[in-house]
Parts: structure tokens; C-alpha cells; sequence
């Protein structure tokens, strides 16, 4: 058991409760938490010792929502939505031919490769969802992978209905067989609740007998337009519902009375010249607004959290501050990671020592310097992240 400390931090965003902001401060690792926080005059001796010159240290990203198991390109189809088509969802049905005739190690290899690629940019904790196997054998197989290559995996067979397929019927075997298969790799279920998708009713149905295994819900809802997603996942009590692009005022007044946290996708909704998702009125509303990056081959093909974070703060309204929330303790939340014992998302003593240090002086850079290689080094669980 090594222990660190990593001192003169010019500015310490702890993202805890108080959402303090500490200079010239220093936080103390030992083994995989965070051991003692304060100032950098006061820290204690440790076996190793970093200095971060004046740099901003954050707790690592904690990005909620990717779909990273999949094989194959859609270069064609994003060529052909920036030539003003839009986006329909039917290309899920390529990535999924591509991703069932992959091997078990190409999968694997892949999901690696892309974790490595979001690390590299200061993320800590990550979920990724199955929904390009689309039968049980594929489901089964990305939910084994999944949970092997990321900290939270999650069952998304109700992404669209196989071609050639009786809806009802996929959602039967979504519900029973498919469900009953994926159970032992997955800790969370999520329903695509759009038209053209799943309808209310069968996302209903997929979620409660969800619920029914001990699965954690989560939705993506309100997408491509108006509709009961968000209204339905708040029901149910889901933790998350994705997307959020097209509120109404009762889906507003929904999501603030309720505890299920909005996750906004910013690079999805450039990627997809989609209404960007209303994140400042979310929080003017008392919402819990998570930030995620939604990497997939089809509508959001990066992993970088300082881009949606700097878009966000750019494009979306919310302050540096904000946006930093809702990309660390916000998706943390989403996942039910926020307390506890080894919580993510803030840098508070007992979590684990997930962290991210900053090529900067502060986090205003992230949007200020938007597109720039901002990260200086990564610890997860304690360890340097190569
Ligand atoms: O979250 N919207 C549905 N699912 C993914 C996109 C899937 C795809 O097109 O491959 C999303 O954007």
C-alpha cells in the first residue's frame, strides 16, 4: 500500500456538499481513497509526492452513459446527416451486423481500446450499455464484455426492434429470456422510449420486469421529439432518463419533483444538429443535471468529456462550475455512486481516489481553451493512469 500527496493544487474543486474551491491546497492518497484533504502547507508526509505546480485538480469525469461495445463505422451516415439528412436510428441495425459477426476478443479489444482513449482525457468511471446484439446470444455476449471492460454495464436489448421482428414479441423476449441472461453481468436496464423505437407501453413493460430482477432503470427519452419518457422514467423512479432534448413544461415540472437526474449529451446533440438539450432551464428548475458523452458509432462518436463540458458551458448556458458538477457528482448521481462507501464524482475523504489534474491553472480552461489537450495526469482508484 502506497500513499501520495499531491500538493500545490492552485485550485481544488472538491464537488462535495459544500462545493468548495480550496488554493494552494493538497489532497493525500492512500492505497485506492482519498486520505485527507486541505491546505498544502499543512499536508501530511506520504510515501510518494506530486507536485502540481499551481495546477486545478478535479475529481475524475464519471461518464454515465456510452454505448462502447460495438464493431464497425458509420462514416457514411455522419456524412450523409452534416449533408442535411437527419437522424433516424435506423443505422443501429449497421452496427449491430457489424458487432455480431466480431469475435469475443475483437469486442473485448475494442471496449479496452476506448476506455484507454476516454482515460487519457480524465475520465474515471464509466458505463456502457449492450443494445447492438439485438438477440440473446449477441445480448448476452456485449452485457459479459461489458461488464469486464467498465465500472457500471448496463442491458439495453430495448434498443430497436430487429427488422423482420413482431415488436411485442422482442419484447417479450427482452423481458423473459433475454433479461434472464444478461442479469448476472448487468447492474442497470435502460429502453429506448421514442417513436420509431419503443412506445410508452412497451417501455414500460421492459422496465418493470426490469425492476422486477433487481435492475437499477434507466430511460433514454425525448430524443427525436415530444413524448412519455421523461414523464414515464420519473414514474417509475428511474435514475436517469438520457437525452432530454424536447421538454415540455410538465415534463420540466416532472423531472423537479421527482429524484430522477437529466443527463444531457452535448456532443450528441452537435453530432446530430439536434435542439441542443435545455440543461440551463433543467437547473433553473431544480433539476440534478448530469453531463455524459454518449460515445457511440452512431450519434457521438467521442469519449471526450472536456468537449461536452466545454459545449455545455458554451453553447448550453451553464457555468464552468455547473458543468463540471453535472460531468463528475451529476453522473455519479445518475449511477447511484454519489455516497458511500467508495463514492465517485467528488473529492471528499473516504471516496476513492479518482482524480484528474488539469494542464491549467484552473477549470474555467475547459471552456476557455476548448478543444485543448488539458489533461496533465489521471488516478483512478489511486493509481497513475498510463
Ligand atoms: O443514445 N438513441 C439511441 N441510442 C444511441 C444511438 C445509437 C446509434 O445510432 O447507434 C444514442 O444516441
Amino acid at each position: 500500500m502506497t500513499s501520495t500527496v499531491i500538493t500545490r493544487i492552485g485550485e481544488l474543486m472538491t464537488v462535495d456538499d459544500e462545493e468548495r474551491v480550496l488554493r494552494d491546497a493538497a489532497v493525500v492518497i492512500d492505497a485506492d481513497r482519498i486520505a485527507w484533504i486541505g491546505a498544502a502547507s499543512e499536508a501530511p508526509a506520504a510515501d510518494e509526492r506530486v507536485d502540481a505546480a499551481g495546477r486545478a485538480l478535479l475529481p475524475g469525469w464519471v461518464d454515465s452513459h456510452t454505448h462502447l461495445v460495438f464493431d464497425g463505422d458509420r462514416t457514411a451516415e455522419f456524412e450523409a446527416r452534416m449533408a442535411g439528412q437527419s437522424y433516424a436510428a435506423g443505422g443501429i441495425a449497421v452496427t449491430r451486423d457489424a458487432t455480431r459477426t466480431a469475435s469475443d476478443d475483437r469486442l473485448a479489444a475494442l471496449l479496452t481500446a476506448r476506455v484507454r482513449e476516454a482515460r487519457a482525457q480524465g475520465t474515471t468511471w464509466i458505463e456502457t450499455k449492450t443494445g447492438y446484439g439485438l438477440d440473446l446470444a449477441s445480448e448476452e455476449r456485449s452485457a459479459r464484455i461489458a461488464a469486464a471492460g467498465v465500472d457500471d454495464a448496463t442491458f439495453l436489448g430495448a434498443h430497436l426492434v430487429p427488422a423482420g421482428r413482431d415488436a411485442d414479441d422482442y419484447v417479450r423476449e427482452v423481458c423473459g429470456p433475454m433479461l434472464e441472461a444478461v442479469r448476472p453481468f448487468v447492474s442497470w436496464a435502460d429502453v429506448f422510449c421514442e417513436r420509431g423505437a419503443f412506445s410508452p407501453e412497451q417501455s414500460r413493460e421492459v422496465l418493470l420486469a426490469a425492476r422486477t430482477s433487481g435492475l437499477g432503470l434507466r430511460v433514454h427519452g425525448n430524443q427525436l421529439g415530444h413524448g412519455e419518457g421523461i414523464r414515464l422514467a420519473v414514474e417509475l423512479g428511474a435514475a436517469s432518463v438520457d437525452h432530454c432534448n424536447f421538454v415540455s413544461d410538465a415534463d420540466l415540472d416532472a423531472l423537479a419533483e421527482g429524484s430522477t437526474v437529466a443527463t444531457v449529451l452535448p456532443a450528441c446533440d452537435l453530432s446530430t444538429r439536434a435542439p441542443l438539450a435545455p440543461a440551463r432551464r433543467l437547473l433553473d428548475a431544480g433539476v440534478e443535471v448530469a453531463i455524459a458523452s454518449n460515445c457511440n458509432p452512431g450519434t457521438s462518436y467521442t469519449s471526450s468529456m472536456p468537449f461536452c463540458v466545454a459545449t455545455a458551458v458554451l453553447q448550453m448556458g451553464l457555468s464552468v462550475a455547473e458543468a463540471v458538477r453535472a460531468a463528475t457528482r451529476g453522473g455519479a448521481i445518475a449511477l447511484g455512486r454519489a455516497t458511500g462507501e467508495g463514492a465517485v464524482g467528488s473529492i471528499a475523504v473516504g471516496h476513492r481516489a479518482d482524480l484528474h489534474l488539469l494542464d491549467a491553472p484552473s477549470a474555467t480552461h475547459l471552456a476557455y481553451r476548448p478543444g485543448m489537450p488539458l489533461t496533465a495526469a489521471v488516478w483512478k482508484d489511486g493509481h497513475r493512469a498510463p
